[in-house]
């Protein structure tokens, strides 16, 4: 690293995101890992991989590799210091060479197979296995392909550039060739993200205006970050839950604009609560029209997603659009149809700090009774446990390793 970039990082380190000219640095080192309370990047890349070594060692070499490689990356360093050993493969691929940082961030996260895998403790950690890091259950409507579900490791690339963050996850996924493979990988967008702005999903509506504000650390420490109750290594850490979720946007795009409202509960343009002008107006669960019916509906997804609807329950939804291109059907039922229907919806992203009382308990009820379910299918994901954050010299999840030493 050249004498510029050490003095950018030291400026990162000890004063949160700074200005390298050209874009924003995120912090990399502090009490909680990046990409969870930080403002949306506009891409993603997240992956989920298995182990293949069955050796601790390995997997703790593993982890001191990516905290030092994701540290150089979230600074637009390369993943190592280049060579110019010309007989060697070149330790960086070269396509982030000469582009900013573009706010970079890694969160990582350990899957339940870290712990106990077909019945068997490969690392000597499923006594750590944290109370709150149950497995999801199987929700009504979850059609999970098992190719796109689960992996014992993840990891999350968010940027303002989607060449920086699939450069990152393709550096960490090389720098694990021999002890974890790719399971499943995701990429992710989203425009119009700003502090005052609110981003629009793929069914043209306002997605995020009901979160808890990430720049509240009282409602963080409340919703989002493991406190006391968690082991040591979960301290100022977060439970993250993925689901790649297909929405039937030929199908959607054919109903009516007061149908689509209806289905969320909010306006489409103002994103406002119905019968509401303002988009941050408070939702009124109670209001009702002339004839003394709801004005949201009562399997609106907004109603059935608010805290008021599920004893205080909130999550940080961080979530991004997919287009993975069209896929070909046949429908051997009247009307015989044959064509093509989009692969895209919502990866949908949300952190919390247990998720049984998270997501499991907020999309118990979605699963159920969510009028959105008449367009969208829930096609993968996974749950994992992201450690606190990392302190200079420490590796990811360190502490996890060390308390349970051999
Ligand atoms: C394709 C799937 C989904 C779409 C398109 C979608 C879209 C939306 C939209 C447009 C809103 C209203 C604006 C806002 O407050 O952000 C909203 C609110 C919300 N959604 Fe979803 N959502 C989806 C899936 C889910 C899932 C799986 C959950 C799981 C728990 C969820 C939880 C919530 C919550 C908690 C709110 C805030 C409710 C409130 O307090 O008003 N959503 N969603």
């Amino acid at each position: 690293m050249d004498t510029a970039a050490e003095a950018l990082v030291d400026v990162a380190r000890a004063s949160g995101s700074v200005d390298d000219g050209r874009s924003q640095i995120e912090p990399f080192w502090g009490p909680h890992q990046g990409g969870i309370t930080t403002l949306m990047q506009s891409h993603t890349y997240a992956a989920a991989l298995d182990l293949i070594s069955t050796k601790r060692e390995d997997v703790i070499r593993l982890l001191r590799a990516w905290t030092s490689a994701a540290a150089r990356m979230s600074c637009g360093q390369t993943a190592q210091a280049t060579g110019r050993d010309v007989a060697q493969p070149a330790p960086d691929s070269g396509e982030a060479l000469g582009l900013p940082a573009a706010r970079l961030t890694l969160t990582f996260g350990f899957g339940a197979g870290l712990f106990v895998k077909d019945g068997k403790d490969r690392f000597s950690l499923e006594a750590q296995r944290p109370q709150a890091f149950v497995d999801l259950p199987r929700f009504n409507g979850d059609e999970l392909i098992e190719t796109r579900t689960g992996g014992d490791l993840s990891v999350q690339a968010c940027a303002d550039d989607p060449q920086i963050a699939f450069h990152a996850v393709r550096h960490l996924a090389r720098l694990a060739y021999g002890v974890a493979q790719m399971r499943w990988a995701q990429t992710g967008f989203i425009s119009g993200v700003g502090p005052n702005q609110t981003p629009r999903n793929l069914m043209g509506f306002k997605d995020g205006t009901s979160n808890p504000a990430i720049n509240d650390p009282t409602a963080m420490e409340r919703f989002v970050w493991v406190g006391g109750e968690g082991p040591d290594w979960m301290r100022g850490g977060s439970y993250v839950v993925w689901r790649r979720i297909r929405i039937a946007l030929e199908h959607w795009d054919r109903m009516p604009l007061d149908f689509q409202e209806q289905t969320f509960g909010r306006h489409k343009y103002s994103g406002s609560p119905l019968g509401l002008e303002g988009e941050f107006d408070p939702l009124d669960l109670n209001a009702v029209d002339r004839d003394g019916n709801p004005i949201i509906p009562e399997s609106a997804h907004v109603r059935l997603a608010a805290a008021a609807s599920n004893e205080g329950a909130q999550i940080l939804r961080r979530p991004y659009s997919y287009n993975d291109g069209v896929n070909f059907i046949t429908e051997r039922w009247p009307p015989w149809r044959q064509g093509m229907e989009y692969d895209a919806g919502l990866f949908f992203v949300c952190y919390q700090r247990d998720p049984r009382t998270g997501f499991i308990k907020i999309f118990d009820k979605l699963a159920k009774f969510d009028m959105l379910n008449q367009f969208v299918t829930h096609t993968g994901g996974g749950l994992f446990a992201c450690p606190g954050g990392i302190a200079q010299g420490e590796f990811v999840g360190q502490r996890l390793f060390e308390t349970s030493r051999l």
